[in-house]
Parts: structure tokens; C-alpha cells; sequence
């Protein structure tokens, strides 16, 4: 199929890309590197052994976007492009509303017009808020505790109500749980700007001498050994969750939101520890407050996925941790 990725030079998006070319699919690149460099499509290149159109360019522009689509002959849309710092989307609410709901609707618009009516978009565990009940399944009550949720709960529910309106489209809304690791190659993975907040990333970042050491937030949890537990799941798990969702969409009319994570949380201190493994070295850390705005656990129930996709999440927390190890390492002495 014609496939368009919005954010595709992004960290999943880069990966999903690697997985359905290698599937013959014909992929198309649109990202305005915001939050990825151009290096990426070339490293991308190198991979898959193909040559990916690209376009450098925003999802809020409408013309560009009617033009991507009818001069590829797209025939579905997979939507990273997006803003995800859950303390930025706090600061600056409307950068967030912008970007992430209004390039939705003009990404939508474009679509309508144009007559392409199969779309795959990037939600987030985060709009289920504090768990009710855990793992979270998809009916659990949806209450995002930050504008960064808030942003994906909207476009999800303009998502549905487009859904209702018009039986043709196939709409998917995955919600991914903690993506981290890297394509084998260590030639792409997760390229944070600044200070990372995540984990992953930010462990990178101590192991690689560029910080000085990890600030776990909180190890008074009522978790098993009180660090906040989390369903880390292998990027490149995700992007085939991505491939297994198109194919889903050719079979499909109508609107669903499926999880894509493990099942299975795994806390700070077992990523730490699977890290040293794969870095062969250990990794300095001090115990901080707990950081404002996090839950205690939360991890997915993984069976809608294993039942509409036939998909599930194969690779482990040590193929996590040896992969983003891997990227991290060439990274460190090939800058990229
Ligand atoms: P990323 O920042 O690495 O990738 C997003 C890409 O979109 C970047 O390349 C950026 O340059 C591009 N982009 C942003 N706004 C754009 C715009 N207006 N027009 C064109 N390009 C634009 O992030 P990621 O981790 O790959 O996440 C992809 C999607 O998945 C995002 O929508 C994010 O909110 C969502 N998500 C990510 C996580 C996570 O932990 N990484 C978890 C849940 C959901
Ligand atoms: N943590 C630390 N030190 C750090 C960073 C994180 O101890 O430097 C801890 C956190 O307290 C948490 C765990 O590591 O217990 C995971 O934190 P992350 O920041 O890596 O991930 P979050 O689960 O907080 O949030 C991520 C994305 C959100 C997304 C959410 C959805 O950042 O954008 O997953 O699942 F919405």
C-alpha cells in the first residue's frame, strides 16, 4: 500500500517506517524537524535499501498535505507528528492545542477532501489518568491529568465522531505504553533534544558521560520495591503493532482505540539493572522527591490487541535495554 507518515523521522515514527518498507509497502515521509533531523532519512535509506520520498513540511499545512496525498496515491495515513513533553504541553498550552489537535483537524480535512479514509493515529496510556483498576483495558474511564493527554483525548474523540458521520473510514487510535529501545542496525532510535525527561533517554545520557548521574524519582511506592513500575515496550514491537494495525484497517470500517504495550510493568530499578547488563557498567544514581504528576504503576491489558491485530509484544526488557545500548554506543563515537 501507499503509506503516509506524518512525524516519520521521529522516533516511532522512523522505526514503523523501517517495518513496512521492509513489508513492500510504498512509504511516504512528511515531519517539519521540530524534534528529529534529516540525518534520519538517510540512515533510513541505508536500512531498508530504499529511496523514501520526503517532504519537509507541517502537518497544519493543508495544501502541501493535498498535494502529498494525491500525488503518492496515498491510501492511509499513520499520524506521529506531535508534540509529547507532558511539562512543556503544561507551560505552553496552546503551542500544544496547535499542534496537536489543530494539525489533526487539518490533516483530517486534507484527508476528506482527497478522498483518503484510512487513518492509524498515536494516542497514549496517558488519557486513562489514575487507574481505577489495572492493567488498564480500553473501556477503563478516560481522564488525562495534563494538556498533553487532554490533546490526544480530543483528537481521538473528533476521531470518533468523524467515524459516526461517515461509515467509510477505518480509524485506529493506538495507545502505546513506554516505548524504548532501537532498531538492531544502531542507526536510528530516540534522539531527544536537551535534557531528556524520559528514562530511557536520560540513562543513555548518564552511561554516555553526559550527565553525571540518574535521579530516581521516588523509591517509597507502593510498588515492589517502592520506584514507579511502568510497560516499557520495544519500538520495534510497536512499529509492527503499526504494520499488523494497516492491515487491520483494509478489512474494517469504523473507529477503535487499542493499547499497545506488554502487559507486564517493570520497575526503575529493573530497567537500571537489565541497563548495566547490556552497557556492562554501572549507573550512578540518587534518590529524588517523587516527580509531580506521576502514578505509582500502570500497564497494559494487551488481549484487544492479540485478538483484532493479531499482534503482541515479543522482545524483552534486556532486547530493550541491548538495543538502546547499541544506538547509544555508535552515537557516542559516530555522531550521527
Ligand atoms: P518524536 O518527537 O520523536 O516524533 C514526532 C515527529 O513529529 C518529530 O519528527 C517531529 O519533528 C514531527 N512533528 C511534530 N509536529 C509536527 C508538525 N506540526 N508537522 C510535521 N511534523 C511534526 O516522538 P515519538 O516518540 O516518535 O512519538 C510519535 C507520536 O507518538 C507522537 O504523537 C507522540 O505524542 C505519541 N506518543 C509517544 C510516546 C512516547 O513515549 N514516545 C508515548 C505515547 C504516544
Ligand atoms: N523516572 C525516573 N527518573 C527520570 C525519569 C523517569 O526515576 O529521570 C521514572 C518516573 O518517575 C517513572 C518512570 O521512570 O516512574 C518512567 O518515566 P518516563 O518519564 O520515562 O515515562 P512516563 O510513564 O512518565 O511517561 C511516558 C511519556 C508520556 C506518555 C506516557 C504514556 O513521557 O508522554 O509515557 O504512557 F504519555
Amino acid at each position: 500500500m501507499n503509506i503516509l507518515l506524518t512525524g516519520g523521522l521521529g522516533f516511532i515514527g522512523s522505526h514503523t517506517a523501517v517495518v513496512l518498507a521492509s513489508e513492500g509497502h510504498s512509504v511516504v515521509i512528511v515531519d517539519n524537524l521540530c524534534n528529529s533531523q534529516q540525518q534520519t532519512l538517510g540512515n533510513l535509506e541505508l536500512i531498508t535499501g530504499k529511496k523514501l520520498p520526503f517532504y519537509e513540511g507541517d502537518v497544519r499545512d493543508v495544501d502541501l498535505l493535498k498535494k502529498i496525498l494525491r500525488d503518492h496515491q496515498i491510501e492511509c495515513v499513520i499520524h506521529f507528528a506531535g508534540l509529547k513533553s507532558v511539562a512543556e504541553s503544561g507551560a505552553d498550552p496552546l503551542k500544544y492545542f496547535d499542534n496537536n489537535v489543530s494539525g489533526s483537524i487539518v490533516l483530517i480535512e486534507a484527508m476528506q477532501a482527497e478522498g483518503v479514509k484510512k487513518l492509524i493515529f498515536s494516542s497514549s496510556a496517558t488519557v486513562y489518568g489514575v487507574p481505577q483498576y489495572l492493567p488498564y483495558d480500553e473501556e477503563h474511564p478516560l481522564a488525562p491529568m495534563n494538556v498533553y493527554g487532554r490533546t490526544k483525548l480530543q483528537v481521538e474523540e473528533i476521531l470518533q465522531d468523524l467515524s459516526k458521520s461517515d461509515p467509510d473510514w477505518s480509524i485506529v487510535c493506538l495507545r502505546y505504553f513506554n516505548p524504548i529501545g532501537a532498531h538492531e542496525s544502531g542507526l536510528i532510535g530516540e534522539l531527544p533534544q536537551g535534557i531528556p525527561n524520559n528514562l530511557m533517554p536520560y540513562i543513555c545520557q548518564v552511561v554516555s558521560g553526559k550527565l553525571p548521574h540518574l535521579n530516581v524519582f521516588g523509591d517509597d511506592y507502593d510498588t515492589k520495591d517502592g520506584t514507579g513500575e511502568r510497560d516499557y515496550i520495544h519500538v520495534m514491537d510497536l512499529a509492527e503493532g503499526h504494520a499488523a494495525a494497516l492491515a487491520f484497517t483494509n478489512h474494517h470500517q469504523g473507529w477503535e482505540a487499542i493499547n499497545l504495550g506488554t502487559g507486564f510493568p517493570y520497575s526503575v530499578y529493573d530497567l537500571i539493572s537489565a541497563f548495566e547488563k547490556s552497557a556492562k557498567q554501572s549507573i550512578p544514581k540518587v534518590v529524588k522527591e517523587r516527580r509531580s504528576g506521576d502514578l505509582p504503576i500502570y500497564y497494559a491489558k494487551a488481549d484487544k490487541a492479540k485478538n483484532l491485530l493479531n499482534w503482541q509484544g515479543k522482545r524483552d526488557l534486556q532486547s530493550m535495554c541491548d538495543s538502546s545500548w547499541n544506538y547509544q554506543d555508535q552515537l557516542t563515537r559516530v555522531p550521527k
